[in-house]
């Protein structure tokens, strides 16, 4: 693997979903990462995505270097060939090279600002983190993608052991809209496996053409639960009206009621979630949010050594 920054860079994912569960096996087996350094660049908050990754980084042998970049950098200027007279005190450029000149492989987290669709889906960021940096570059969720948490996601349903599984990718109520990015990120892994997908949402809150091809996509929430063996809540905004909130009438909020709906379905969500909102306590309570989430340890793991194994 050159970079991890879609499904689209792994030559193969049942394979990269089969090392990741024999490291979760073993996560000693491995000390390819010695004398190595991972550099981890935070432009947004994160707790799961940093610390599964460092630790994960710690178990092949690696050390981690960590910078929140907006806290404690200089203001970076985005801009190619701008005379630099304002706020931005350094070029994104300068920054990476500069910081893929003291690690082995780059992470960089960067959210999109949700006001200009055009400029998040060129993904103006990681874009310029790849082409500048001397080593790979990892996300750790860009402006429409996160493929660290799809990994982990497609590793917790393969360990549910069903076959042509029924997943429900299911928009939720949130008190902000959010990001796209784990719902695009969820289709395209997702779509790669035998898996049945539903997708249910309030029209307007319909996703890129790209990522919704070839599944099947109903407005009507409950008949999308029936006899679903996963449902996966997220909350997103629609791609047409970007970065607005509309209204919605019916209540999308994920119940015990709804799941009753399933076939014994599981409940998954990328979190942070906001309980009795999102879905209720007693959804969550059942759930399998944690095994998704220590899932991200042996999903970067994997990550991590493929990258190290090509690159060492
Ligand atoms: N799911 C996820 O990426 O969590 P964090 O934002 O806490 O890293």
């Amino acid at each position: 693997m050159q970079k991890f920054t879609s499904a689209d860079d792994v030559e193969s994912i049942p394979l990269l979903v089969e090392e990741a569960l024999q490291l979760k096996a073993d996560p000693n087996q491995s000390k390819i990462g010695h004398h190595k350094t991972l550099g981890l660049v935070f432009f947004n908050p994160s707790l799961r995505t940093r610390l599964s990754t460092q630790k994960a980084a710690y178990s092949l042998g690696m050390n981690v270097i960590v910078m929140n970049v907006s806290q404690d950098g200089w203001k970076i200027e985005f801009e190619d060939g701008t005379i630099m007279d304002g706020e931005g005190q350094e070029h994104i450029k300068d920054a990476v090279k500069v910081i893929s000149s003291y690690v082995h492989v780059l992470g960089v987290r960067t959210f999109p600002g949700l006001y200009n669709r055009e400029e998040d889906y060129s993904e103006k960021v990681l874009r310029q983190f790849v082409e500048h940096s001397e080593v790979p570059v990892i996300s750790l969720e860009s402006a429409t993608l996160h493929p660290l948490q799809s990994l982990a996601d497609m590793v917790t349903i393969e360990e549910h052991h069903i076959k042509k599984p029924k997943v429900v990718l299911s928009w939720a109520p949130h008190p902000k809209i959010l990001p796209q990015a784990v719902a695009n990120s969820f289709l395209q892994w997702i779509k790669k496996t035998d898996a049945e997908i539903v997708m249910t949402c309030p029209e307007g809150y319909e996703l890129a053409e790209s990522f919704m091809e070839g599944i099947e996509i109903t407005y009507h929430q409950q008949r999308a639960f029936e006899k679903a063996d996963f449902i996966y809540a997220k909350n997103w905004s629609g791609y047409q009206q970007y970065g607005k909130q509309l209204p919605v009438k019916e209540d999308w909020t994920i119940t015990e009621e709804k799941m009753a709906l399933t076939n014994q379905g599981k409940f998954m969500h990328c979190l942070p979630i906001r309980r009795n909102v999102v879905a209720t306590d007693g959804v969550i309570d059942q759930s399998i949010v944690y095994q998704q989430a220590k899932n991200r340890e042996c999903a970067a793991q994997a990550v991590l050594k493929n990258i190290l194994e090509h690159h060492g």
